[in-house]
């Protein structure tokens, strides 16, 4: 190993710290521990680690609870969650909340090991060089666009017949529906492909951070800004600029982005020279724009250049007939990932999926689908994997009886059957007599 990579262990079982600490010491890596949440969070604001092995389950703050204060963090150390057997949903939602990998205990020394420095060489790469690392990623996984409905099939021939344009597009879409895998599958199919395309999201930073961010700095030009860094712009030249939640872009940004968008032209903050770049701009948001303009926080002028070329992504909840593909994709991705010979949906499930509205769109359904992979024992995931709320419309739920109803209708049930004896009820009802009592009253039932 030849740079120190320094880790910190947060478990509240004092031997497990100590066993950790020995075993990782003597592969060489530096080690801290802490024994609950806080200790960890006042270590984490004296010293630096590269990775932290968290324990979910603590007293007091918890596994979660630190890994919401570090996640908005650009600084925070790669998080690898640590968890018992029982606990794998918790581990599902630790990855949600930005953790890097997880361990399950009793977990082999060799694996742990090898975890720790993956997760080092992560945290390295998205701290040395985030752009390029995003890149790589892009590249790494071919886009795939999974979709039958004729909505999106529309979408797509019409990100065929624009992606090899230098045309501005813009991208709206509720939450995901899939908006930035249309900026990606514009890019792979644009003639700028063999550039990068790098991805800047809107909502993010502050106006002052984004503009820097975007456009470049000149050294001490704020605070912060110890040496000159080059802007996302001059990294994205020749290639394709992705602004995620362009409608949160502040007023005075704006301007400034418009400017670019006619000319190419920008000034980094802290500098009067005009540099000029050659980027084509997707943008997406899932704000109403329209909306936006007419309320005054997003400039016309600016909407009608952005919106050059526009691709409207249809909620799930609208090209239903999405939805087996979508879920079957899903299935193999997770399958393969996880090692589970699991082939598909079983047609019961199938039909749970297609009944439920899906709110959170295809994240919300790629969700569930990987935790049904996870949660599932046999070759088929089956209606018992799916943790969706199985009514949805409300016409399903003003046929449907409340559950005071129906508990009212079986009290009354097996009243009429213990001939109205209340002590013989309450003994097959499976509650004590006065519950009982309470329960008539609450009923009006005499
Ligand atoms: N047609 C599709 N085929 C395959 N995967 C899809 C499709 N649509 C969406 N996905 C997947 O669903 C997830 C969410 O999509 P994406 O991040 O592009 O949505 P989004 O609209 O950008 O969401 P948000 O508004 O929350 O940023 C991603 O993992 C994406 O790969
Ligand atoms: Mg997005």
């Amino acid at each position: 190993m030849s740079e120190t990579i320094r880790v910190l262990v947060v478990d509240d079982e004092e031997p497990f710290r100590r066993l950790l600490k020995k075993e990782l010491t003597r592969k060489g890596f530096v080690v801290e521990t802490a024994a609950d949440g806080r200790a960890a969070l006042g270590l984490l604001r004296e010293q630096v680690f590269n990775v932290i092995l968290l324990d979910i389950v603590m007293p007091g703050v918890d596994g979660i609870g630190i890994m919401k204060r570090l996640k908005n963090d650009p600084a925070s150390p790669v998080i690898v969650v640590l968890t018992g057997r029982a606990t794998v949903e918790t581990a599902v939602e630790a990855m949600k909340n930005g953790a890097y990998d997880y361990l399950s205990k009793p977990y082999k020394l060799d694996e742990l090991v090898i975890i720790v420095n993956r997760a080092y060489e992560f945290g390295r790469l998205s701290v040395k060089n985030r752009l390029l690392q995003q890149e790589l990623v892009r590249k790494e996984s071919p886009v795939e666009f999974v979709c039958t409905s004729s909505k999106m099939k529309a979408v797509l021939s019409l990100i065929r017949k624009t992606a090899p344009t230098d045309s501005p597009v813009l991208i709206q879409g509720e939450s995901g529906t899939g908006k930035e895998l249309v900026a990606n599958t514009i890019w792979h199919f644009s003639g700028r492909s063999s550039s990068p395309l790098i991805a800047l999201n809107c909502a993010s930073l502050s106006e002052n951070l984004i503009e820097s961010e975007l456009f470049g700095h000149e050294k001490g030009s704020f605070t912060s800004a110890y040496q000159a860094k080059n802007g996302i712009v001059e990294v994205a030249d020749k290639g394709t600029l992705f602004l995620d939640e362009i409608g949160e872009t502040p007023l005075g940004l704006q301007a400034k982005l418009l400017r670019f968008l006619d000319s190419g032209e920008f000034r980094r903050v802290g500098s009067n020279r005009n540099l000029t770049v050659d980027v084509r701009v997707i943008a997406a948001t899932n704000k109403d724009l329209v909306e936006r303009v007419k309320e005054g926080s997003f400039r016309e002028d600016l909407y009608y250049r952005l919106n050059v070329i526009n691709i409207a992504i249809p909620p799930l909840r609208e090209r239903k007939d999405d939805i087996p593909v979508l879920a079957s994709h899903f299935v193999l991705k997770y399958a393969a990932r996880l090692s589970k010979p699991i082939e598909g949906c079983t047609p019961a499930a199938l039909d749970m999926l297609s009944a439920y509205d899906w709110p959170g769109n295809v994240r919300e359904l790629e969700n569930v689908v990987e935790r049904a992979v996870i949660l599932c024992d046999s070759d088929n995931i089956g209606p018992q994997d799916l943790a969706i709320p199985v009514m949805t419309s409300l016409s399903a739920r003003a046929d449907q009886p409340s559950l005071d109803e129906m508990e009212k209708d079986y009290i009354l049930r097996v009243l009429r059957e213990a001939k109205g004896n209340q002590s013989r009820a309450s003994q097959i009802l499976g509650i004590d007599r006065k519950t009982l009592y309470l329960k008539l009253k609450r009923y009006g039932i005499s």
